[in-house]
Parts: structure tokens; C-alpha cells; sequence
């Protein structure tokens, strides 16, 4: 019963949706383990691009089980969306079965994310606005309402109605905002409940059964490790945890289940939102990897903050997470760089820093230590064996093998499935 967990070792969009689909040709069961419509993989196949919110990225394969894990949050309104823009096109999403124990995105959750990053101001977090970090904060208060309440009317209409007298109070009193209406979001949401009912069941309790059956399991991170609300750069993190260890609790499944952790690494830095970022380029290099890579958020649109690959967040990474091998993507941005820069160390007040700083103070005050390299200037995007990559390219992986202490699985040079070099066997 292999069960391999891939997880972002940045600030997100590394690629993990690429990564997860090449590894699902393999693999029996995709589940997603925390995490809303915050995320955006995007998998491209023949050219077709395909943006997941919420549906496992296992999904584009007939016959491959999709769960959605008992901590992810889920929008009902978006995940049917997104569930029927698969069958427009001829996507089958049978496969998909959805925890009775994750928590629903209420339109509260939604209004209450606008109004407290609005109350923040400057300070404000850059949040998805899809109402994360409310219905997590319901949830951590016991009183987030269930999948498994949404299918049963009379719970249901109790703790919709609980939630709204005091949800309305903060509206009203707190905002100055209009109060909502029990009987629309009732009566919407149990058209949902309608919808979602084939799909809903014990997720923990199927996996299980598949563990024992002898099925492969890839487990899916959303976000990634500096996005983690224990690990990452508190408070610009979101609120779940994308790091490895969640895998087991977001999935129901045991620590010793798990037989591999790929960390899916971008070959240079970005980050979207608010937020330390120390090796962030605010210059034309900046721009030019943000054009050329088209570096604009999946989710929301905005323009990615673009910067030089990051070993102290890689190393970071790689001790929270328990990396085996990185899956190192967007290679071939780089082609045309003259220059490349690994910043391969944190100088604090004249001092080289041997942990990653949990005060965002230091982190904005921190100096990286740059090593500089010679791009290869070759397109790679047709490569496909470690051999044929140019040696100033096979130098830069060297380079970042050796300076965060991990070896290399898989590099992509490009969006399709068959743009990928695999260098080990991932499934045992
Ligand atoms: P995720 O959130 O980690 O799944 O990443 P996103 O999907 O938000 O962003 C990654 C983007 O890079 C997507 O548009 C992918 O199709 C694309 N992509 C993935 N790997 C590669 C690669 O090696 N080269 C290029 N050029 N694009 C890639
Ligand atoms: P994927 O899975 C990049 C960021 C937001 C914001 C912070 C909190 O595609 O890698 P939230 O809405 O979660 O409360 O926002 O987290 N963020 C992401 N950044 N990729 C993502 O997902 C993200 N999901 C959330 O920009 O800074
Ligand atoms: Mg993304």
C-alpha cells in the first residue's frame, strides 16, 4: 500500500497540479487533504488547460479514485461548477468521493474574509477572499458546519440558524453591514446538499479499505510549506497546513502509512499576496520572469512577486516536511537568463543565520547571500532525458542538490505531461 505525499516547499503554485497528474497515471486513489478554493493547479494535457480549485488533480485520469479530504474546506456552489465544467467536457467525475467530515464555505465566510482584510488595512494579509481562513477559524471554534449536517435538513437548518444570529450580530453591530437571510442561503444550500449527496462519504473509512485492497496513494498538498499556518510566515500564511504531516490527519490516514514526501520546487521563487520575501526581485529581472513565465495567479489574477530560487526556505522545507526528492518544475523559464542566482544563506547584523527566522522582523531584515551562476541561454522545453539538459542547466540542479540537501526526482521543462524527466521511480 504505497502512499506518497507530494507538498509546495514555497509560497504555492510550484507546479504541484503537474506534478500530481504525472504521478497519477500510476496511482489507484488522489486525495486532496486541506486547503479550498484558495488553490489553482493547473494541468494541461494536449494543450488543454485544466484549473482545479478543488477536484484532486487524479481527476483527468478515467478510472483514478479523487477524494476530497475531511480538511479541506469546500465551497459547495464552486466545487459543482467545477464539477460540472469537467463533464462539459467530457470528464468523467465519478470517481470522486468527498469527505461527510470537511467543513462547508458559507457566503458568511466569504463576507466576513473581504471585511477583516478591509479592517487590516495595511496590514492585510492578501487573502484569496474566498473565505479561508473564516470558515477554518469556525471551524478551530466548533462551530463550522459539516458536510455531513448539510445532508441532514433538521441539523442543517439548526446550526444554519445558530451560525446566523450570531454572524448576523457582527454584521450588523461590528460592520454596519446588511444581516443575511436564513431561508435564501437554506434553500440554496440544500439544493447543493441534493447535488453533492452521491459523493459524500467516509473518506477515512475508503481509503482504508483501498490501503488494504494494496492501492497506490498520492496524497495532494494545496498551498505549500510557507503558507503554513505552524510553519510558514505567520501571519501571511493561509489557514490550514500544506506541510506533509497534515496529510495523515487532512486524509484519516497514519504517519507510518506514508513511504515518500516529494517536495515540488519552482527554479525560482514567487509568492502572491502580502509577506517577508527576502530574495524578491523588484527589478526588469523580476518582470521578465513574471512575462515570460506568465506568473499571474490561477485563483485571483494577480501578478505574482517574482525572485531567485531560495535555499534557506528549500532547507526549511525539506526538515518540516521530511523531503525524500524534490520535483523541481519550470526549468525552461530560466532559458533565457543570462545569470542565475541561488541565495544559499541569510546574513542577520553581520551574522550567517543557522535556523530560518520565525520573526518576520529578521526575515525582512535579512540579507541573502547570493551564489551566482551562467544560464545555459538553450530552450530545454524538448528535452527529455537529465543527459541532454545543457551543462550550465545540469550545473544549476547541482548546485541546488548540493546547497539544500535533497536529491532531484523529477524535473519538468514545460506544462505537458510528457515535458517531465523522471530520474527515480516514485511508486515502489
Ligand atoms: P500549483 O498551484 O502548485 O499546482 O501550480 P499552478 O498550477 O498554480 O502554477 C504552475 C503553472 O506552471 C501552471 O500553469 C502549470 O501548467 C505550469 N507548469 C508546471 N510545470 C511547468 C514547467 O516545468 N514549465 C512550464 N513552463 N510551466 C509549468
Ligand atoms: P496553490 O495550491 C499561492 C496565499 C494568498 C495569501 C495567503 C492567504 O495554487 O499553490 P487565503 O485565501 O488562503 O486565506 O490567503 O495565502 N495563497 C496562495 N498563494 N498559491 C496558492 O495555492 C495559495 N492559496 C493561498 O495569496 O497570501
Ligand atoms: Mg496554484
Amino acid at each position: 500500500m504505497p502512499a506518497i505525499v507530494v507538498i509546495g516547499t514555497q509560497w504555492g503554485d510550484e507546479g504541484k497540479g503537474k506534478i500530481v497528474d504525472h504521478l497519477a497515471e500510476k496511482a489507484d486513489v488522489v486525495v486532496r487533504y486541506q486547503g479550498g478554493n484558495n488553490a489553482g493547479h493547473t494541468v494541461v494535457v494536449n494543450g488543454i488547460q485544466h484549473k482545479l480549485h478543488l477536484l484532486p488533480s487524479g481527476i483527468l485520469f478515467p478510472g483514478c479514485l479523487c477524494i476530497i479530504g475531511n480538511d479541506v474546506v469546500i465551497d459547495p456552489e464552486v466545487l459543482l461548477q467545477e464539477m460540472n465544467a469537467m463533464k462539459e467536457r467530457g470528464i468523467d467525475v465519478s470517481g470522486l468521493r468527498i469527505s461527510n467530515r470537511a467543513h462547508l464555505i458559507m457566503p458568511y465566510h466569504r463576507l466576513f474574509d473581504a471585511l477583516e482584510e478591509t479592517m487590516k488595512g495595511a496590514q492585510k494579509v492578501g487573502t484569496t477572499g474566498r473565505g479561508i481562513g473564516p470558515c477554518y477559524q469556525d471551524r478551530a471554534a466548533r462551530t463550522g458546519i459539516r458536510l455531513v449536517s448539510l445532508l441532514d435538513k433538521e441539523a442543517f437548518s439548526a446550526e444554519l440558524q445558530a451560525n446566523l444570529e450570531y454572524k448576523n450580530r457582527i454584521l450588523s453591530r461590528v460592520f454596519g453591514e446588511k444581516e443575511l437571510d436564513f431561508e435564501s442561503i437554506f434553500k440554496q444550500y440544500c439544493d447543493f446538499a441534493e447535488q453533492l449527496r452521491p459523493y459524500v462519504v467516509d473518506t477515512a473509512a475508503l481509503l482504508h479499505q483501498q490501503m488494504e485492497a494494496g492501492k497506490k496513494i498520492l496524497l495532494e498538498g494545496a498551498q505549500a510549506t510557507m503558507l503554513d499556518l505552524s510553519h510558514g510566515t505567520y501571519p501571511y500564511v493561509t489557514s490550514s497546513n500544506p506541510s506533509a504531516g497534515a496529510a495523515c490527519v487532512g486524509s484519516g490516514v497514519g504517519p507510518r502509512c506514508l513511504d515518500k514526501v516529494i517536495g515540488v520546487v519552482k527554479a525560482y521563487s514567487t509568492r502572491v499576496g502580502a509577506g517577508p520575501f527576502p530574495t524578491e526581485l523588484l527589478d526588469t529581472t523580476g518582470d521578465t520572469i513574471r512575462e515570460t513565465g506568465h506568473e499571474y495567479g490561477t485563483t485571483t489574477g494577480r501578478p505574482r512577486r517574482c525572485g531567485w530560487l531560495d535555499a534557506c526556505v528549500l532547507r526549511y522545507a525539506r526538515m518540516i516536511n521530511g523531503i525524500d526528492c524534490m520535483a523541481l518544475t519550470r526549468l525552461d523559464i530560466l532559458d533565457q537568463l543570462p545569470t542565475l542566482k541561488i541565495c544559499t544563506g541569510y546574513r542577520h547584523q553581520g551574522k550567517i543565520l543557522n535556523e530560518f527566522p520565525a520573526s518576520l522582523k529578521v526575515l525582512g531584515e535579512v540579507e541573502p547571500v547570493f551564489e551566482e551562476m551562467p544560464g545555459w541561454l538553450t530552450d530545454i522545453s524538448k528535452v527529455r532525458t537529465y543527459q541532454d539538459l545543457p551543462e550550465n542547466c545540469r550545473r544549476y540542479l547541482d548546485k541546488i542538490t548540493q546547497t539544500c540537501g535533497m536529491r532531484i526526482g523529477i524535473v519538468s521543462v514545460g506544462p505537458e505531461r510528457e515535458q517531465t524527466i523522471l530520474l527515480e521511480k516514485m511508486f515502489l
